[in-house]
């Protein structure tokens, strides 16, 4: 398994797939979410509202994955996660947060997935620091691969200083 940081706009990316940092509704919203949807196009809304309700309102609860076609994206699967919202670490966050990343390497591997990339899920509205979040989702990322996978991992920043916090946490874990 390779694991590589990364700068871009990744509903660019040529890979197999892109994980979306959504809500519980799974029913768009702003961020990388919504840049998502705009880049899929609308069967994509559908394709989400068409996942059943676990409860009122939620189709993928905090910590949990689901995935979608990517239909106008390069990538052929969405998987949807959604992240913790930061309240200070102490209400389980990175536990969650390493939850959204380990069942969304579980689908991937599933789906026979070669190629993922993840943005910085959590580190833009929800609030987590990406100094916090980056070690937790690197070590999440590598604890859920089978010795051996092949698999590509990328973890795509939206931009230069969040990559150095990225490729620093990346360093850290040797
Ligand atoms: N490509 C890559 N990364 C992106 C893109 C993009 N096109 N757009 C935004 N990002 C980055 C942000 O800069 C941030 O570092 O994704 C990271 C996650 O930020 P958010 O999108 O705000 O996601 P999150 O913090 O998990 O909050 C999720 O925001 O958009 C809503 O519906 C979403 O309610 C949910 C909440």
């Amino acid at each position: 398994m390779s694991i590589e940081i990364i700068t871009a706009d990744i509903t660019q990316l040529n890979v197999d797939a892109i994980v979306n940092a959504a809500n519980p509704a799974l029913l768009g919203g702003g961020g990388v979410d919504g840049a998502i949807h705009r880049a899929a196009g609308p069967e994509l809304l559908h394709a989400c509202r068409a996942l059943p309700q676990v409860a009122p309102g939620v189709r993928c609860p905090t910590g949990e994955a689901r995935v979608t076609p990517g239909f106008l994206l390069s990538a052929r699967y969405v998987i949807h996660t959604v992240g913790p919202v930061w309240h200070g670490g102490l209400r389980g966050e990175p536990a969650l947060l390493a939850s959204c990343y380990e069942q969304s390497m579980i689908l991937a591997l599933e789906h026979g997935i070669d190629s993922v990339a993840f943005p910085a899920i959590s580190c833009g509205v929800y609030g987590y620091p990406p100094e916090l979040a980056a070690p937790v989702a690197l070590r999440s990322v590598g604890a859920s691969m089978p010795a051996g996978a092949s698999m590509q991992v990328l973890i795509c920043c939206f931009g230069d200083a969040m990559a150095s916090i990225w490729r620093a946490a990346l360093n850290d874990a040797g």
